[in-house]
């Protein structure tokens, strides 16, 4: 059998996503192995998730000298010494350089907690998705989980899972129902990928 793809997943936070998909690798239902964990912020518990499972985790953010486009290089050329072939985004902040997002084209995922195109773009992330869902009086919301491109939000979306509103709930209690959705999707989503079960559909 060929080598397993090698998965890098970016987080900027908790990473329940990145240990939802490197529970999935450990119980052989990935066909990928989670080779490298960035993070865009030293903060991010998610790098303790990674280390604990032995995968190297890894700072890596613009710096105050460094423009776009050599910060973009630098991130290439990191991906590219660690071989890596798969890209997640989960939970990770930052707009991806787009020498990166062109150079691994429909070969990057992000998951967003909600159904897209409503509630996307800039800003939109964690509470602030689940409130604004909230206040546009929405009786669904849900998971997202698209390819990504030079902008926010806007791939081509994979999948999309729904989840009802309920009206006693808060930005808190929505959150917590959409992610036990994530977590059971998100591996099955970057699997199929990598299988090549999304291509020409
Ligand atoms: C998730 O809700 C994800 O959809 C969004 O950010 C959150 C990350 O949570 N992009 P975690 O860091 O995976 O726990």
């Amino acid at each position: 059998m060929a080598d397993k793809a090698r998965l890098a997943v970016f987080i900027s936070g908790g990473g329940s996503n990145l240990q939802a998909i490197i529970d999935a690798s450990l119980r052989g239902e990935l066909s990928a192995e989670v080779a490298w964990v960035v993070s865009s912020t030293p903060s991010a518990y998610g790098l303790t998730r990674a280390r604990n499972a032995g995968i190297e985790a890894t700072v890596v953010a613009r710096n105050a000298d460094e423009s776009i486009e050599i910060y973009g290089e630098r991130l290439l050329r990191d991906l590219q010494s660690r071989r890596i072939d798969y890209i997640a985004l989960a939970g990770y902040l930052k707009l991806l350089p787009t020498v990166v997002v062109r150079t691994y084209r429909d070969k990057i995922v992000n998951i967003h907690p909600a159904l897209l195109p409503k509630h996307g773009g800039k800003g939109m992330y964690g509470h602030h998705v689940h409130s604004a869902v909230i206040a546009a009086g929405d009786k669904e919301s849900g998971v997202t989980i698209h390819l990504v491109n030079e902008a926010y939000d806007e791939g081509r979306i994979l999948l999309q899972v729904r989840v009802s509103v309920l009206a006693d709930d808060t930005p808190e209690t929505l959150a917590a129902r959409i992610l036990v959705h994530e977590h059971e999707q998100y591996p099955k989503v970057i699997d199929k990928l990598i299988r090549g079960e999304y291509v020409n559909r």
